[in-house]
């Protein structure tokens, strides 16, 4: 039986540092509010001085991922690109990243699920491997979110930051890789969360700009209880469908939206604190990259065969997890 295998990871987070501090020169707010409430101290921001658009990270990504893993780019036969701020709204971000790390060979697109994109761009990426018709492909996932964030609302730009990770998926025979996923979406109840200016409802125009809808909003306390909810139960039934104790996992990998939702997660899912990853004190939320992010980070702890659930919730509604077992040993 052919399994998709994670092969590689790689990531890039910009240079400039957006701590509590300076955030409470834009807003109403504290350090003291922002590290009990969210658990953030600090995130990254892409400044135009070291580059711009989402591609910028993603290639440096791509880089990193190269100078530390085997990888030839001309082999990629598919780039997927999970991000809800690409450069543009055409050309894709996929393409002008392929382009710039030499995928030359790849068919390349865009797609969104907002912080489930990885999850997201994991299950397509697989569904190509497993047909047997595709052995390589490239999910990147990444988002400039300072680029959609309200830096006069106190709701929302504690949480948001930048950043980008990638994973290089490759077809195997070995029993390793992605075992199985739940993913879901429910579309409802748009004015939960959402970002609503530029699209086809409301074109940009000088009253989008000025009525604030080329940012995120949210309703922070209703996005937090369907996540706690949504991740739990995606875990919960995916061990389930797969005769797995909680016992056998190894890894859990929460997307980082905050860290009482990630403390939640892990009480209502009874796994220690200690097998879930966790680096939202650094980053914050960037969306779809936070869970390559994270691999990337705890790369030289995880070993072959090791059990990890990837779980996340995001706009759309969307959410879900994947079981997968690590495809590689340290080097
Ligand atoms: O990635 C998926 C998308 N997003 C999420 O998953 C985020 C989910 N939601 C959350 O993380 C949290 O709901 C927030 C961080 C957005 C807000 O935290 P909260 O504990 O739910 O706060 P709240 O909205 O219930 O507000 C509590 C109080 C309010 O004051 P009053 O009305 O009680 O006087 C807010 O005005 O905290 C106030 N507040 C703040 N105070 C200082 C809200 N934001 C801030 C702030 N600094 N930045």
């Amino acid at each position: 039986m052919i399994h998709a295998v994670i092969t590689a990871i790689g990531a890039y987070v910009p240079n400039y540092r957006l701590t509590n501090e300076e955030l409470s020169t834009l807003v109403e707010t504290n350090d003291e509010w922002i590290t009990k409430r969210i658990g953030i101290k600090e995130r990254r921001i892409l400044k135009p001085d070291e580059g711009k658009g989402v591609s910028y990270l993603a290639v440096k990504a791509i880089e990193d991922l190269k100078s530390r893993h085997d990888f030839n780019p001309l082999e990629i036969e598919a780039v997927i690109f999970a991000t809800t701020t690409p450069d543009y709204p055409l050309p894709s971000s996929a393409a002008i990243t392929a382009a710039r790390t030499g995928m030359t060979n790849a068919f390349c697109f865009d797609m969104e699920a907002a912080c489930s994109g990885f999850i997201y761009a994991l299950e397509i990426a697989n569904g190509f491997i497993v047909s047997g018709k595709y052995k390589k492909v490239m999910v990147v996932a990444g988002d400039v979110l300072s680029a959609v964030t309200d830096y006069q609302d106190r709701n929302t730009c504690p949480i948001f930051g930048d950043g980008c990770g990638c994973a290089l998926l490759e077809a195997t025979t070995e029993e390793i890789g992605i075992m199985d996923s739940i993913i879901r979406s429910d579309g409802a109840n748009p004015e939960y969360l959402h970002y609503y200016g530029g699209g086809s409802v409301h074109p940009a125009s000088y009253e989008t700009v000025d009525q604030r809808l080329h940012y995120i909003w949210q309703d922070g306390r209703i996005v937090f209880k369907r996540a706690v909810e949504s991740m739990v139960k995606s875990c919960e039934d995916l061990l389930k469908r797969n005769n797995l104790s909680k016992e056998a996992v190894d890894w859990v990998v929460p997307h980082q939206a905050n860290m009482r939702i990630i403390e939640a997660v892990a009480r209502q899912f009874e796994v220690p604190i200690d097998k879930v990853m966790i680096n939202i004190d650094k980053y914050g939320n960037t969306s779809a990259a936070t869970i390559p992010i994270c691999l990337w980070e705890w790369e030289s702890r995880l070993h072959k065969g090791d059990i990890v659930l990837l779980t996340a919730f995001g706009a759309g509604f969307t959410w879900g997890a994947t079981y997968l077992k690590w495809g590689y040993d340290p080097t």
